[in-house]
């Protein structure tokens, strides 16, 4: 029990979440020493490592001397004409139809998929505790939205499509839930979803009325094929007759950022976008507890919005590092080549064995699958045969690591 002045801690609001992943890692390594590191690597945390756009610095200096300013918590005009631009072109939206009502910039994403929980989560669903779904294995934030809203989650794997399928979800579930996520591309199994299942989701949500989440984070990092935007999807219904035409994105928020697209995990830059309602929502919340981006990040971030040139340089590498992966793993614990995000999801019969041996023998960091899931009703957690590790360092450092994991696990 951890004790404070003598006496015991009685908080008990976190309990039920366990602690991150990477503390989790560092306490599993903890007292190994590596005897041999010199393929060293921390392939464990999601950080891209290309090059920050100059113009981005450029910017953030120009602008320096509005940092003596409050931001608006909306975005600046020229901020939201960037974001709605790129929305737009991205999900083959008409013009005009994302304004600034269905935008929230956000300090990075995380921030957003933890706050929408408490925008939307209403206390009873149908006279009930809320429910909310989430992948599993999933992107940690997903939990503590529910948990901080008052909300239970229930997980559900992948289906034979490699997506959790929600629709085969019994109808008392279904009607308990308040919100849904999908992470497209999937971290970490990296893995596309089609049009006919976004839709289905979509669909979904309409009927039983929650929100739809999209985490589409790694929208910009793909093998070869662009993986729809949830927003191109509500656009083509509604012109299909399939919900309001004046209101296309009725219940389906999307979350993106700059971090994995333009090298910029430090800027902490990002947006929601969708379903207006949803949105005022979230902005009537952000006053009380939300940050706003500071100006010169929003001037830096609509720059970097606007670019195109740096995100295909930066596929174009990660493309070549995908090659490196196949060429050292092909055939070996399950591999397939990432169809979008940088994550190898490997099957290695013990995660956490394979991430204590793979740091004791080589100094590679990796995390083990067991913390990016939750165990099912029998106990079984589907992380537990893999570990996750990312494609984010040049190639003169990661080719080592990569024929290293080979030979050693
Ligand atoms: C699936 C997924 N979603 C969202 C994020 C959040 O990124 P950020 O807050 O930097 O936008 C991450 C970061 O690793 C992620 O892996």
């Amino acid at each position: 029990m951890m004790l404070y002045d003598g006496k015991p801690v009685n908080f008990t609001r976190f309990k039920n979440l366990p602690p991150y992943p990477f503390e989790r890692m560092r306490a599993l390594l903890g007292g190994i020493t590596p005897l041999d590191t010199s393929a060293g690597l921390n392939m464990s945390l999601g950080e891209p490592k290309h090059k920050v756009p100059d113009f981005v610095t450029d910017i953030l200096h120009r602008e320096r001397a509005s940092y003596n300013k409050y931001p608006p918590i909306q975005g600046t005009t020229q901020w939201q004409a960037a974001v709605a631009g790129w929305v737009t072109r991205r999900n083959n939206l008409k013009p005009g139809v994302v304004t600034a009502d269905h935008l929230v910039p956000l300090c990075g994403s995380r921030e957003g998929l933890f706050s929408i929980g408490l925008a939307v989560i209403n206390r009873r669903k149908n006279g009930q505790i809320p429910l909310v779904l989430s992948p599993n294995p999933f992107y940690q934030p997903y939990a503590g939205a529910a948990l901080c809203a008052g909300a239970e989650t229930i997980y559900v794997s992948a289906d034979m499509n490699g997506m959790p399928d929600y629709a085969a979800l019994p109808e008392e579930i279904l009607a308990r839930t308040a919100l849904a996520f999908i992470c497209n591309p999937s971290n970490p199994e990296g893995r596309i979803a089609g049009r006919n299942y976004l839709a289905k989701m979509i669909q979904l949500a309409r009927k039983y009325d929650f929100t739809l989440a999209s985490d589409e984070c790694y929208s910009e990092i793909y093998d070869d094929v662009p993986p729809v935007g949830m927003l191109d999807v509500c656009y083509q219904l509604s012109r299909q007759g399939q919900g309001s035409r004046d209101h296309p994105f009725q219940n389906v928020v999307v979350f993106n950022s700059l971090s994995k697209r333009s090298n910029l995990a430090g800027l902490r830059s990002g947006f929601m976008a969708g379903d207006p309602k949803i949105v005022s929502e979230l902005l009537r919340m952000r006053p009380y507890g939300g940050s706003p981006l500071p100006l010169p990040i929003q001037a830096a971030s609509a720059a970097a919005w606007d670019d195109e040139a740096h995100v295909s340089l930066s596929r174009k590498l990660y493309g070549q590092k995908f090659d490196l992966a196949e060429k050292y793993l092909s055939g070996k614990f399950s591999f397939t080549r990432p169809a979008g995000g940088f994550c190898l999801w490997l099957e290695v019969g013990c995660g956490e064995e394979a991430c204590r041996k793979l740091w004791q023998m080589a100094g590679i960091k990796t995390l083990p699958g067991v913390y990016l899931a939750r165990d099912d009703e029998d106990g079984r957690n589907v992380g537990a045969p893999y570990i996750r590790l990312v494609l984010v360092h040049d190639n003169d450092l990661l080719e080592p690591a990569l024929e290293k994991i080979a030979i050693t696990l």
